[in-house]
């Protein structure tokens, strides 16, 4: 007999999509199943303003335009040039946050923010800009010049700070939260932090990852941790609300991830229900799977929960992920741990 699930459409509160072929590969797999999408920024060429963000929503829509319901909400990235001008602008084109990504931290972040200046950008009000509009500030808190493992833990002064310098911004998220020190920081100061939790995050370590063969699809940023950071994780996001999901689903043509040099980004969209079921039921937690990926998120950015409900199902077959064997070019999507099988699946 068949289990099945019926929760309230999910919204993936950080998701990248790219531009051109493909965004136009990538994006069913996220349109099909999420109701939103919070995307981000760090495009080539990157969206930096309220046009750019316009001009990026209206061919997202194109794409998406078969799925009818999918809504892309609008980013844009912040840079060193940013002014509280630009701020303004960006919200009343319907730009809903903005993404801070520290100087050369990830992919296409080379004209990030320099942590040693948020001062300066406060004193500029560009924070205030935000809080003026009721945006949301998303920060990748990795510091690009310390040690890999360190990156995360490392910010929390530079936030706290932040914190002081910028009283009227009340809304930030930390994303793709790994490491228990930076769980823990978020949770006591959830008055006005919160944090995304990812998928992989969740699924795997630093062992999966290079402790038999490296793994490439594995390779992300922030690097996923040790078992004991992931406990962490799952501590907080099953009892703490301001704990919710973004996928950070990141595609990269295969030729960038089976390389040498490996692009940072595990491309999980494809099997993101099917293994968040499958990870929720193995922590005894089903009950917990609508709240994290359906209502905390919309909660935290002040919009309506959607209104209508997908149903997972697990069955007797296992879940395939399609691998496009073959083609260069093509983003693979991240495989599962081997000898894994998942049954569960989204009823369409
Ligand atoms: O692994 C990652 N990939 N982390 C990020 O922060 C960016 C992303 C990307 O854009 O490829
Ligand atoms: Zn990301």
């Amino acid at each position: 007999m068949n289990d099945s699930l019926t929760i309230t459409r999910p919204d993936d509160w950080h998701l990248h999509l790219r531009q051109g072929r493909m965004l136009e590969r990538v994006v069913a797999a996220s349109a099909q199943v999420f109701g939103r999408a919070l995307i981000m920024p760090n495009t080539d060429p990157p969206i930096l303003s309220g046009l750019d963000a316009g001009y990026y929503k209206q061919e997202i829509l194109r794409a998406t335009e078969k799925w009818g319901k999918f809504k892309p909400i609008m980013t844009i990235k912040l840079t060193m040039n940013t002014t509280a001008r630009m701020i303004h602008e960006a919200a009343e084109a319907g730009v809903k946050a903005v993404k801070l990504y520290p100087t050369g931290v990830t992919t296409n972040s080379q004209d990030g923010v320099d942590l040693g200046r948020l001062k300066e950008m406060a004193e500029n009000l560009v924070f205030d800009a935000m809080a003026d509009h009721d945006m949301v500030l998303c920060i990748h808190a990795e510091h690009p010049l310390q040690p890999v493992l360190e990156r995360e833990p490392y910010v929390i002064p530079f936030i706290n700070a932040l914190l002081g310098w910028a009283p009227r911004l009340q809304r930030i998220v930390i994303e793709h939260v790994s490491t228990e020190r930076m769980a823990q920081f978020v949770a006591s100061h959830s008055d006005r932090l919160a944090a995304t939790v990812t998928a992989h995050h969740l699924y795997l370590t630093l062992d999966d990852l290079l402790g038999e063969e490296l793994k490439p699809h594995y390779f992300c940023k922030p690097v996923v941790k040790t078992s004991s950071d992931q406990s962490s994780l799952w501590w907080y996001l099953l009892h703490s609300d301001n704990f919710f999901f973004g996928s950070d689903s990141a595609p990269h043509a295969l030729h960038k991830k089976e390389a040498c040099s490996c692009a940072a980004g595990a491309f999980t969209a494809p099997i993101l229900l099917p293994l968040l079921a499958h990870m929720f039921e193995q922590h005894d937690a089903l009950d917990t799977l609508e709240e994290f990926v359906s209502h905390r998120g919309a909660d935290f950015y002040g919009m309506e929960r959607n209104y209508d409900t997908i149903t997972l199902v697990k069955n007797n077959h296992p879940f395939v992920v399609e691998y496009n064997e073959g083609n260069d070019e093509l983003p693979r999507p991240m495989p599962l741990r081997n000898g894994e099988t998942i049954y569960w699946h989204v009823a369409r």
